[in-house]
C-alpha cells in the first residue's frame, strides 16, 4: 500500500531531518509513527503527500509513484495534517461537498458518509455553521471527515489525536481500525504512546532522522513486562 524507500531530506546544510527512510505499510495495517520532537515524523508525511520534495528516494503510494504518477498517487490516500487550516469563512457542510465534489463523491455515498461521521464525531449541529466559529476539536473533527469522506486506500494522520476530547478520540480509533478491516491502510504520527501501543499492528520509531525500529509492539519491546514508554524512552535516550 505505501513503500518510501531510502528517503533523505536535509533543510539546511548542516543537518538531515531525515536519513535513508525505508518503510513499507501493507493492505490492512494500521501503523502507528513515533519519535521525539523534531526527529522528523511530520517531515515523512509531508513527503509522502507531495507538500514537500525529498534530496532522494521515492514513494509509491498504492502501487503509483508519486514523482512519475502523481495524480494516482495523489488519489490513493488522504491527509489530516497537525494544524487544522480551513476556509474558515464558509460553513462545515459546504466544506464536506466541497471535498466531495473534488474526489467525486456521488451524493448519495456523500450523504450517507456525512451523516455517518458527523453523528459519530457530534457534529451533525455545527456543520450548518461558519468554519470560523468552530473549536479547535471541531475543525479536526470536520478534517478528519472530509479525510474519510473519498474513502481512499491510505488514510494518513499527523498527530490527530491532539485535541479531541475522549469520545472523539474512541470515535477515531474505532473509524481507523474500521478502514483497515475493510482493506484500507492507516498511517498515523502520534506522541500517544497509549493509543499506539494499544491499536497499532506495528510501530515504527525515528529518531534524529534515522528509522530506529518498524516492528510489532511485542518484537520491538525487549521484554512483554516493559511498556511501549519505557523502551521508547530507552531507544530515544540522548544523554
Ligand atoms: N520548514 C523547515 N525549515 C527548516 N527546518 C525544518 C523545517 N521543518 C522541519 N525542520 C527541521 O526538521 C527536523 C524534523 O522536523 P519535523 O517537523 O519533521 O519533526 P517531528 O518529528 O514532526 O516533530 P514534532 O514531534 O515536534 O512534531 C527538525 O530538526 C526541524 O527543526
Ligand atoms: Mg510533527
Amino acid at each position: 500500500m505505501l513503500k518510501i524507500t531510502q528517503l533523505t531530506k536535509s533543510y539546511d546544510k548542516k543537518t538531515k531531518a531525515l536519513d535513508n527512510l525505508d518503510i513499507e505499510i501493507k493492505k490492512g495495517e494500521l501503523i502507528g509513527f513515533i519519535g521525539p520532537n523534531g526527529a522528523g515524523k511530520t517531515t515523512t508525511l509531508k513527503i509522502i503527500t507531495g507538500i514537500i520534495t525529498a534530496d532522494q528516494g521515492s514513494v509509491e503510494i498504492d502501487g503509483h509513484n508519486l514523482a512519475t504518477e502523481m495524480i494516482a498517487a495523489k488519489k490513493s490516500f488522504t491527509f489530516v495534517p497537525d494544524h487544522p487550516e480551513i476556509y474558515e469563512s464558509i460553513s462545515g457542510i459546504d466544506y464536506l461537498n466541497f471535498i466531495a465534489d473534488i474526489y467525486d463523491i456521488s451524493i448519495e455515498d456523500r450523504q450517507k458518509r456525512i451523516l455517518k461521521f458527523s453523528t459519530k464525531f457530534q457534529l451533525e449541529e455545527a456543520l450548518g455553521k461558519k468554519i470560523n466559529t468552530y473549536s479547535h476539536g471541531m475543525k479536526q473533527k470536520l478534517l478528519i471527515t472530509a479525510a474519510l469522506l473519498p474513502q481512499a486506500p491510505l488514510f494518513i494522520l499527523d498527530e490527530p489525536h491532539v485535541g479531541l476530547d475522549p469520545h472523539s478520540s474512541r470515535v477515531l480509533k474505532d473509524l481507523m481500525l474500521e478502514h483497515c478491516a475493510n482493506g484500507g491502510s492507516v498511517l498515523f504520527s502520534s506522541h500517544v504512546l497509549e493509543v499506539v501501543e494499544n491499536l497499532c499492528h506495528k510501530i515504527a520509531i525515528i529518531d534524529k532522522g534515522k528509522l530506529i525500529a518498524y516492528d510489532t509492539l511485542e518484537n520491538i519491546k525487549k521484554n512483554k513486562d516493559v511498556s511501549l514508554e519505557d523502551t521508547f524512552l530507552e531507544m530515544t535516550d540522548h544523554e
